[in-house]
């Protein structure tokens, strides 16, 4: 139970999931079979995209997207530093080189494109974007710089599952897309991932590493479709499980529903709080559909210490935020990658992250946005 009264996020659980993790486990097929096939049929068609390939979760997917593209040490990869850890650590994964590019500014937290072209270097291979909370980077200009010097392009979608760019789904522009169906994201099944291509050989390549470079899977051998198999490469084990499987199809069936609600609360945020000129609500000039995994706000002033305190502020008001991200570039272990990213460098130490779930109710939103008003106008 939590201890807020409004919670940052809450599951989209009944007893729909319960049942289809109870029919699983009766099936008696538990790992990786017909289940995560399905999940991927559905996922694949979701998305209008030729393969969906489930994972053990989007780390594992991100790294798989590496090695198929070759990526290699001393390679340089264009990154965000405003991101979770695990689109980094996937090109250190390989030996290769984050470049971190700065983000267009406190309204925009995504890359900024006319940056990543100044980044470019003759070991440049491939620009790894990162669709900050959904929202989507500039796709028409990251595929024209990308096509431009011939670069592939890896999307870091965990953030946005049916979020569009002119039309087309996020996943679906570059030569890999990755989810995350972790426990907070818009799709939850505990841990879990989907790696996505338009490409038959990479797809092939994604199954075959997923599972230790094995030639065929144990569920076909179970089968009788399969006695032997080869290995031909060296693989992991980066599976994904039917149980799991069997929930996200479930959280899939309720994904649009669920978005709707979310783009619906986000649109009572923006309106209670964009009046207020302590703050910046960021993605404003956002036109098309979107996954709204979280709903940030940027303090206009003050700096990290004045920051936490507006949430603690907050948690003693029984509401519970969180902050989306400490930028990657300042960790420790990436201290010899460092280099100036002041819009970063703002957004982690003023951004604040609201509550935003599909269950929230508009009373806690009003609450929400009354609360920190009154906090941040006060002093
Ligand atoms: C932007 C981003 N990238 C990568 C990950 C890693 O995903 P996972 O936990 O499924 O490995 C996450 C979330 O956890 C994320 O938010």
């Amino acid at each position: 139970m939590s201890e807020y009264s409004i919670p940052l996020f809450d599951l989209n659980f009944d007893e729909e999931e319960e049942k289809a993790v109870v029919k699983t486990l009766r099936s008696r097929w538990i790992s990786m079979g017909p289940r995560c096939e399905e999940l991927e049929q559905m996922f694949a068609a979701m998305l209008s995209i030729r393969h969906a390939i489930s994972t053990a979760n989007c780390t594992t997917a991100l790294h798989l997207a590496m090695r198929i593209l070759q990526i290699e040490p001393g390679d340089e990869i264009i990154v965000p530093s405003l991101t979770f850890v695990a689109t980094v650590n996937a090109v250190r994964y390989v030996g290769a080189v984050p470049v971190f590019c700065d983000i267009k500014g406190a309204d925009d937290l995504n890359m900024d494109a006319a940056l990543i072209q100044q980044l470019i270097t003759p070991r440049t291979r491939a620009i790894m974007v990162m669709h900050y909370g959904g929202f989507p980077c500039r796709m028409d200009k990251i595929m024209a710089i990308a096509k431009k010097h011939d670069l592939k392009v890896v999307e870091d979608a965990c953030h946005g599952p049916m979020s569009e760019f002119e039309g087309i789904k996020l996943g679906g522009f570059g030569d890999f897309g990755c989810f995350s169906f972790f426990a907070n994201k818009n799709i939850s099944t505990g841990e879990g991932g989907m790696i996505v291509t338009k490409n038959d050989d990479y797809a092939a390549r994604a199954r075959l590493l997923r599972s230790h470079g094995m030639t065929s899977l144990s569920y076909e051998r179970a089968r009788g479709h399969s006695t032997g198999y080869d290995v031909v490469d060296l693989g992991y084990n980066y599976r994904m499980d039917d149980i799991r499987a069997a929930i996200g199809m479930v959280q899939l069936q309720k994904l649009l529903p669920d978005l709707q609600r979310r783009v619906r609360l986000r649109d009572l945020y923006v309106e209670q709080l964009t009046s207020c000129d302590r703050l910046v609500v960021p993605f404003q000039a956002q036109r098309g559909f979107v996954s709204n995994y979280i709903f940030p706000v940027v303090l206009r002033e003050g700096g990290a210490d004045y920051r936490e305190a507006v949430r603690k502020k907050m948690h003693a008001a029984g509401i519970q935020t969180s902050v989306h991200y400490p930028a990657v570039h300042r960790f420790s272990i990436y201290q010899s990658f460092r280099r100036k990213l002041p819009h970063t460098e703002f957004a982690a130490d003023h951004e604040i992250t609201l509550p935003l779930y599909a269950n929230l109710s508009v009373d806690s939103v009003l609450q929400v946005c009354r609360t920190l008003r009154e906090i941040v106008e006060e002093g």
